[in-house]
Parts: C-alpha cells; structure tokens; sequence
C-alpha cells in the first residue's frame, strides 16, 4: 500500500535526523557531556574557530519540515519566532528582518516617518554614536541622509564613552542615540537612558553582539525605543542570515517598522490576509483617488527585507538552546581569563562596563552601583604596547595554530575607505568630538578570539597553551 503524505514526512524527518547526528558532529555545542561522535581533536590541526553555527539534529529538522511544507515566505513560523523572541526579551514586540544591517536600517529608517509628527527625524538631523564597531550601525544614519556624531571608545570596555554624550549634542539638532553593546558589553546604560530622557532623543540598541547580556539584572535590548539582534552564524543565535527589531514599549512604531520592512506600504495586514483595518477600500491618501486599495498604498519609501520562513523554523529551535548558549559564552570567558591571568604583562583584558578589575573571586565595580553581566561575543584582548612582539605578531601566530581571531569589525571606522572618501567628498556628512584616542587603540592594539558555545574544553586548553608559547617565543 502506498505511503500517506504525512507518513512520508515523519520518515523524511526521520531520516534527516539521523543524517545530521551523522555529518554535523563538529557543529555540536561544545559543553556537551557526550562528544563521542565528534571527530578528534588535533592540536595545530582542528580549526579552533572565533565563531560558528552550533546546532543539532533538530534545527536541521525544522529546516526541512518547513520546506517541505513550502510555505517560503515568512508566516506562521515566522509569527511564532517573533512571539517567542518577544517574551524571552519582554518587549512588546519583536520583527524578523533578513539581517542585522537590515534591522539597524529598518529601526532608524522607521524613525523618519512623518507620521511621528514632532519627533520626525528629518535630513541634516544628528544622531550620536561611536567610532569603532560595525560599519552597518553607522551607514543607515547616512544612508537616512542624517548625520552621525561619532564619540570615543573606551579601549578597555570598547563601548561609547558617555562623558562625551553632553559634548556632542546641539539643542535643536541633536534628535538621536544609535549605538552597539560591543562584543556583547552593555554600554552605560544608566547614563545613555538618562542623557535621552533630559534631551527627549530616541534610544536605537544595536544589540546584535548582545542578545542575552544584562545591565543591572535587565536583558539589553529592552531599555531604549527600539533595538536590533543580528542571527548570522557568529551571533548568539542563529538561522543563517537574519535579524530582528524589537519594538520596546511604543507599539506605534510597529507599524512603521513593519512598512519600512514590507515595501513601505500603509496596510498592515499579515502576509496572505486582507482587510485587517475593515476599510481595505475606505481610504483617502495622499493625492489617490478615495477608495484606492489600502494593500497598494504607501505611506514611506520602503524595503523588502524579510527573511523566510524556514529561516524562522531553525530560529525557533536555537531559541530553545539560548539560555545554554548565553551561558557557555560567560563559563568559555571565564576558563580563557582564568587560564591568561599570568599574561597581563603582556595583555590589557576587555573588562565589562562598570567593572574595574578581574580576579579568580570575579570582578570588582565601580562606585556607581551599576553591574554587568556580559554573554561575551568574542573574548578581547589589547596587545600592550610595552610588550615585546607586535599585534601583528601575536595574530600571526595564532593564525599559524588554526586559532580564529579577529579585530574589532572595523576598528575606527574613520579610517575606513568609504569615511575617508565621504570626508573628501562631503566634510559636513558627520562630526567628531575629540580626538578618537581610544577608537584607534582598539584599532592598532585589540585582538578577539572565540568564546561560542562550540568550543570544547580541549579547544580552550589549547588556546591558553598556544597563548602561552607565542609569548614565551617573543
Ligand atoms: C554590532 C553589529 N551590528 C550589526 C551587525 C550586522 O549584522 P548582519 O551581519 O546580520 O547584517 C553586526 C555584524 O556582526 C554587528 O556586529
């Protein structure tokens, strides 16, 4: 007797789990008890990745159960996604986009509609933020024809030095503050709220390193009107590519994310369904005739930049894993500061906003009250320029061990081509207060490796080892 649809599909699954418990062993998360399966570690040999996809059977099944069932575009794995996102952040909303770029062009892009009256974000308008980071944090603000406003880094936190923020706004002209939690360091949050509410500024978290850090016991992305998560593979979840805005407390801006994402039309019905609003033939807009089909009205000039929704399927299932993920990210931090704490000759260790040293009891905190809890993106150090071999030197050699590493993203992002070229062609494109100091120490000195949920133990043995070697070598 032939097979009914739904007994082919439990088979198909079925045999997609067993091939991915076959082939994807390396992708496994690395604290797991049972590594039986995953191929042996070879010191100098296995790739010791910075970043990675950390998986299991049953991401890959979400993956093909909804291809199969073909729905393509975002829907109703979609909608769970974004339900479950939400309540694991305690926002009011979350928004799946196709990237963390496409999320931070969406939150501010939404900022620009004339429907939010006064506080419009027009042309020339200025939004603070930091020199060294993501170059995509920054490109909307210009992209949105507004004009960035850069502050310093802090070199040890590698977050936006608030002492700046006062520095840097113009009454009238200041409308905006739109910076990252670098490598997974809420920036000082307590000062940037508190500066936005004297100033009347909205607050955009670029929270994609960050999905899981806390500031005073609280989840960043969730203190300021809108903020962004980022889900390609390096972040703390993934679904290949993807991102999402979060809508914090002001469900207004839903519907202006939602346009900006979904053409920049007015409707706002779901993918599929019509006349949620019950007048999909009632409106009068712009110089339209009355009645014109609400579904092909716009009201911005929009994208599309939704992701699909077997993309959303594998985000649900890395969703279940997050609390396990965030905190293998802080135990990997740990095992790496613990087992380095001999090389500070050599190293300046990234240290978490608001605290002012590490020991092996943990750290100590400035007297401002406020703690941090980082799930860390990356495990940064600065290379000392007292020490006697070279940034250059020292990622050479881990390089030459198969250790992943990377710099922060861009580094000063003004020594960049694409700022170096608008300064020439545009000097009043953006402003800089101060002398960016600390955004070029980071540049010239600062070196992450991997802290992701799929390094093993012996992964983090052999980095502290070879750490070891390179500078006994110098
Ligand atoms: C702080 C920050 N913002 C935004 C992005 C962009 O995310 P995506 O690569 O998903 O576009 C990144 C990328 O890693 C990032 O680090």
């Amino acid at each position: 007797m032939s097979k009914t649809a739904t007994e082919l599909k439990a088979e198909i699954l079925r045999l997609t789990r067993e091939y991915s418990a076959l082939t994807h062993q390396n992708n496994r998360p690395g604290y797991e008890k049972n590594q039986i399966a995953r191929p042996k570690f070879v010191p100098g040999q296995t790739v010791v990745p910075y970043a990675g996809r950390v998986f299991s059977e049953d991401e890959v099944e979400a993956a093909v159960s909804a291809t199969l069932d073909f729905w393509l575009t975002l829907g109703p794995e979609g909608d769970a996604f974004e339900a479950e996102l939400a309540k694991f952040l305690k926002v009011k909303k979350s928004i799946l986009v196709n990237s963390g770029s496409s999320a931070n062009l969406v939150a501010i892009s939404s900022l620009t509609s004339a429907k939010l009256g006064e506080r419009q974000l027009k042309p020339g308008d200025e939004v603070i933020t930091v020199a060294a980071g993501f170059p995509t944090t920054v490109a909307p603000i210009l992209q949105n024809h507004l004009v960035p406003v850069f502050i310093d880094n802090d070199p040890v936190t590698l977050n936006g030095r608030v002492d700046q923020l006062e520095a840097a706004y113009v009454p009238g002209k200041t409308k905006a503050v739109m910076m990252a939690h670098t490598l997974g360091n809420p920036f000082e949050l307590a000062a940037v709220t508190e500066f936005c509410k004297k100033h009347n500024l909205w607050l955009i978290e670029d929270n994609c390193d960050a999905l899981g850090c806390r500031y005073d016991g609280q989840l960043t992305g969730t203190f300021g009107d809108l903020s962004t998560q980022s889900f390609y593979p390096p972040h703390h979840l993934t679904m290949g590519e993807g991102g999402a805005v979060n809508v914090i407390r002001d469900m207004k801006l839903k519907v202006l994310v939602e346009s900006f994402r979904d053409w920049g039309r007015d409707c706002w019905c779901a993918s599929g369904k019509d006349n949620t609003c019950n007048k999909r033939f009632g409106w009068k807009l712009g110089e339209l005739p009355e009645g014109y089909d609400h579904k092909y009205i716009y009201s911005h000039l929009g994208y599309n930049l939704k992701p699909l929704d077997p993309q959303a399927a594998i985000g649900r299932k890395q969703l279940d894993k997050l609390p396990d993920f965030i905190q293998a990210r802080m135990d990997n931090w740990t095992t790496l500061r613990t087992g380095l704490a001999d090389l500070e000759e050599f190293f300046e260790f990234h240290l978490p906003t608001h605290a002012t040293g590490w020991s092996p009891k943990g750290f100590t905190w400035d007297s401002t009250g406020h703690k941090t809890e980082c799930s860390w993106f990356g495990f940064m150090m600065l290379v000392k320029p007292t020490a006697p071999f070279s940034r250059r030197d020292f990622v050479r050699g881990l390089d030459a061990a198969k250790i992943g590493n990377r710099m922060l993203f861009g580094g000063n992002l003004l020594r960049q081509p694409a700022f170096v070229t608008l300064k020439q062609q545009q000097p009043d494109a953006f402003r800089v207060i101060g002398d960016l100091k600390g955004a070029d120490r980071i540049m010239n000195e600062s070196v992450f490796v991997g802290t992701y949920p799929g390094l093993t133990p012996e992964m983090l043995g052999y980095m502290i080892e070879t750490m070891h070697t390179l500078v006994k070598k110098s």
